[in-house]
């Protein structure tokens, strides 16, 4: 079935134009699913979502509701479900390729599947063409916002932000810094990796309106020196950028963090000292964290990454599910490719559910889809523009394809959640905008 633009009331132009200022970009009719900013989250079975003309959600509810303001066509996804754009709080440009390499654990990953990967970034068509298809899977996964580490070659990380500008998604992106314990292939010094980054983020940052972002990206504390750590603190507060970086993914990565940094009381400590740890801060991973460590971190405001399938796929341990809620001023999820297997924030949000329920902690559907939608928007400091259907907030939108009619609540979060035999969308948008469109469903 196509997507198809229809005049739902037949009303003429002119009745139209009154009630929305300029063409609204967006207007669709069907099922919508979305958190809301105040708490819960609400679902209209018959629903209507209209933007403005800038791709500004100007309409949100019912369809019996909506009809007496605006009149105009509408796209007809009846048969479908609408929920908010996904975000992807944590995953790795430079390993698209690599999904499903089993080495793991850790440190045995990196050093036989993940740094040779990464080395192949450095010059040539290799990072264009992947960049396509890493951008590809995303939107057709749903992913309309996400948080990416580059390699550390400042060209593949112009390559990425090139595509990323073409293709219209919004996503914040680094270099990943790395100056030591690493091949020396992938290796970059303090004074070169500062200076591409001061170029990224004159060409970057900010773009379009802040679609596009630049974060500081430590890969983590070991693969940088302390010199690293603190000038890309000094980075990171100079132009208030978001940090993002690994944390406490392994014991044995613990431990040979706190060898390689052994001025610090603890894994935290070597961020913290930096300036690295701060309301603007995303920890990805999180399992091997002292009480101590959560509340320093809590009293930081720094979010946390909950990455639940690479956890699984590498090995690395259950996420503390309640203490993270309890101490992150954001948990978000994240695919976490290529530790992770999938694009999908909705197998992200069943394999979240599933860590919990491994430590016997509770977790509902619609808080699972909150984290993959809200929570991660919160982390990102966008939670103005994206990561809800409500008023105000830019129309970034996913059409899902379900396997049966929606009409409950209950079914909505079921079918999103956990029948995920279905993770290509029919259709994404950012501002209302389409970014991605599935021609066979
Ligand atoms: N720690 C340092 N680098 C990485 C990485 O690329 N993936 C994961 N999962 N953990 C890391
Ligand atoms: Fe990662």
């Amino acid at each position: 079935m196509g997507s198809t633009i229809r005049s739902q009331w037949g009303y003429p132009r002119r009745m139209v134009a009154k009630a929305v200022q300029g063409a609204p970009r967006f207007a669709a009719r069907g099922p919508i699913l979305t958190p809301l900013a105040s708490g819960g989250v609400r679902f209209w079975r018959d629903g209507l979502l209209v933007s403005d003309s800038a791709g500004r959600i100007q309409f949100v509810g019912a369809t019996k509701e909506i009809r007496k303001k605006y009149f105009g066509p509408v796209r007809d996804y009846r048969t479908n479900l609408m929920v908010p754009g996904f975000v992807d709080a944590h995953l790795h440009f430079p390993q698209t390729r690599i999904i499903g390499a089993a080495t793991g654990p850790l440190l045995d990953w990196l050093a036989e599947s993940v740094f040779p990967e990464e080395a192949r970034f450095r010059r040539g068509r290799y990072p264009q063409t992947v960049a396509v298809e890493f951008v590809d899977r995303m939107l057709a996964a749903g992913t309309t916002t996400a948080c990416i580490f580059s390699s550390s070659s400042a060209y593949a990380t112009e390559v990425l932000f090139a595509h990323l500008a073409e293709r219209g998604m919004r996503a914040v992106a680094g270099l990943t810094l790395m100056d030591q314990h690493a091949p020396d292939a992938l290796l970059v010094q303090r004074g070169p990796a500062l200076a591409a980054c001061r170029r990224l983020i004159k060409k970057w940052h900010g773009y379009d309106d802040d679609r596009l972002r630049f974060a500081v990206t430590p890969r983590f504390a070991l693969s940088c020196s302390r010199d690293l750590l603190r000038a890309a603190g000094r980075l990171a507060a100079r132009h208030q950028l978001l940090v993002q970086t690994h944390i406490a993914e392994t014991r044995d990565e613990a431990v040979a963090t706190l060898r390689a940094h052994p001025y610090a009381r603890d894994y935290l400590e070597v961020y913290a000292l930096a300036g690295l740890v701060g309301e603007r801060t995303l920890l990805a991973h999180a399992i091997h964290l002292s009480a101590t460590q959560w509340r320093s971190l809590k009293r930081a405001g720094a979010s946390v990454v909950h990455c639940p399938d690479s956890n699984f796929f590498l090995g690395s341990g259950r996420m503390p599910f309640k203490r993270a809620i309890a101490h992150s001023r954001a948990l978000a999820l994240g695919s976490d490719i290529a530790a992770g297997r999938s694009f999908s924030m909705r197998r992200a949000m069943a394999y979240a559910y599933d860590n919990a329920r491994c430590l016997g902690v509770d977790v509902r559907p619609e808080q699972l889809l909150r984290l993959a939608t809200l929570e991660g928007a919160r982390a990102l400091h966008c939670a103005g523009q994206t990561g809800s259907l409500e008023v105000g907030k830019d129309a970034d939108v996913v059409v899902m394809p379900t396997s049966a009619r929606v009409n409950t609540q209950a079914q909505a979060l079921a079918a999103l959640v956990f029948d995920t035999d279905l993770t290509t969308v029919k259709a994404s948008f950012v501002r209302g905008a389409a970014v991605h469109m599935t021609a066979t469903l």
